[in-house]
């Protein structure tokens, strides 16, 4: 969290100027997620290590006696009114969390209607998961108190609700890492069986400093649908050899090396990158839990190249600020981050050079791009959560 107890306190006279009445209302948090390592895995069974960002959407937050849902968005100064009887998809900004609502009843949790005001300080469509945020703060406040559900259950129904209402076919990282990191943390994350470890970080001694290339991306927009339906023919042609593999994530290299020639390359590509990919984040973890942040570096390195090269999600202003960010003192390994075409690089920096790289990476990349990149130093900050604001 980075806004301070005055900015939330003016929040809350703006809710109550807005919505009238006198009842405070509650504020509630949910991180977005830079992914340190792990990408284009989630979907294939394999393993992922996201952080929280300390940056996220909160949600001022008051139950009304109606089923009327009333909200506002200080970001896009959008208001929005609806019956929760009746959820119907807008193609907007709103049906994230309408999807929200409609996977809470689906699960036969009882709603009544609400206000809230959303407000936050994620970069929009930069590929950190503002859209997780949004879903996982709304699903934190209507299921608090009586309807308490486990975070695992609200990061699942978020992910549902993006994946079937808002017709993004993504993966279940982003909503686990907004649900459940915990603060120092990378969250070691099996999205086959959805066993979690927290891993700690600060044995790196080493800070996380995301650059936005400044292109921004949807992933609705993008190529993604497509890379998970080359996912899916990959994995019938490898069921071919082996009709018990549910997913990619699931061959070995022995297996692989027996079967690889016979698939035609871009496939190929695609499953050498899931493999070594899922390798790369067993090993950083280790690196992390031995304190060594060379080694950890050394296979975000790797995981760019992949991503790059056997993945093809990559852009040449994501491979610019890779390149000078990797060339910088202090800096043990960058990468591009979450989905590609467009958005972020995450770079892991000695923590005594993080101001030299923030001295230089900037004017480096408009030099080479003629693009003003944005850049953000962030620790691994704590999942979702309700915030304490005295009244
Ligand atoms: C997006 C999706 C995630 C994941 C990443 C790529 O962020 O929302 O589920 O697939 O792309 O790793």
């Amino acid at each position: 969290m980075t806004l301070d107890r005055a900015a939330l306190e003016e929040k809350k006279t703006e809710f109550l100027s807005r919505f009238g009445g006198e009842a405070p209302p509650r504020i509630y948090f949910a991180p977005g997620r830079v992914n340190l390592i792990g990408d284009h895995t989630d979907y294939n069974g394999g393993l992922v290590m996201p952080i929280a960002t300390e940056q996220g959407t909160y949600l001022a937050w008051r139950p009304r006696d109606d089923p009327r849902v009333n909200i506002y968005s200080h970001g896009l100064d959008k208001e929005t009114e609806f019956d929760l009887v009746n959820i119907e998809h807008q193609g907007d900004w709103s049906d994230y969390l309408r999807g929200v609502i409609l996977m809470l009843k689906e699960n036969g949790i009882s709603l009544k209607g609400w206000e809230g005001a959303y407000f936050g300080d994620l970069p929009l469509e930069a590929g950190l998961s503002s859209s997780a945020s949004l879903e996982l703060v709304t699903a934190l406040a209507l299921s608090d108190e009586s309807n308490h559900q486990p975070p695992q259950e609200l990061a699942l129904l978020s992910h549902r609700a993006e994946n079937e209402f808002v017709g993004v076919n993504c993966g279940i990282m982003d909503q686990f890492a907004s649900a459940l990191s915990q603060e120092g943390c990378g969250l070691l994350l099996d999205c086959h069986t959805e066993d979690h470890q927290q891993v700690e970080l600060s044995p790196l001694s080493s800070t996380a400093i995301i650059a936005h290339t400044g292109v921004t991306r949807k992933l609705s927009s993008s190529p993604y649908n497509q890379r998970r339906d080359e996912c899916q023919k990959a994995l019938e042609m490898v069921r071919s050899e082996y009709p018990e593999k549910v997913d990619l994530s699931q061959l070995d290299v022995p297996e692989w090396n027996e079967i690889k020639e016979n698939l035609p390359q871009l496939y190929r590509n695609r499953i050498e990158h899931v493999i070594y990919e899922n390798m790369r984040v067993k090993k950083a973890a280790e690196y992390a839990r031995q304190a060594d942040p060379k080694g950890f570096g050394d296979m975000m390195v790797g995981s760019h190249r992949s991503l790059r090269d056997l993945y093809e999600v990559s852009t040449t202003e994501l491979d610019a600020l890779q390149d000078i960010s990797v060339k910088q003192s202090g800096v043990w390994g960058a990468r591009m981050t979450g989905a590609g075409f467009g958005g972020c690089v995450v770079s892991l920096v000695d923590n005594s050079f993080v101001n030299d790289y923030l001295d230089r990476v900037p004017d480096e990349y408009l030099d080479r791009t003629g693009r003003k990149g944005r850049f953000y130093v962030t620790r691994p900050g704590r999942g979702m959560h309700q915030v304490e604001v005295s009244d």
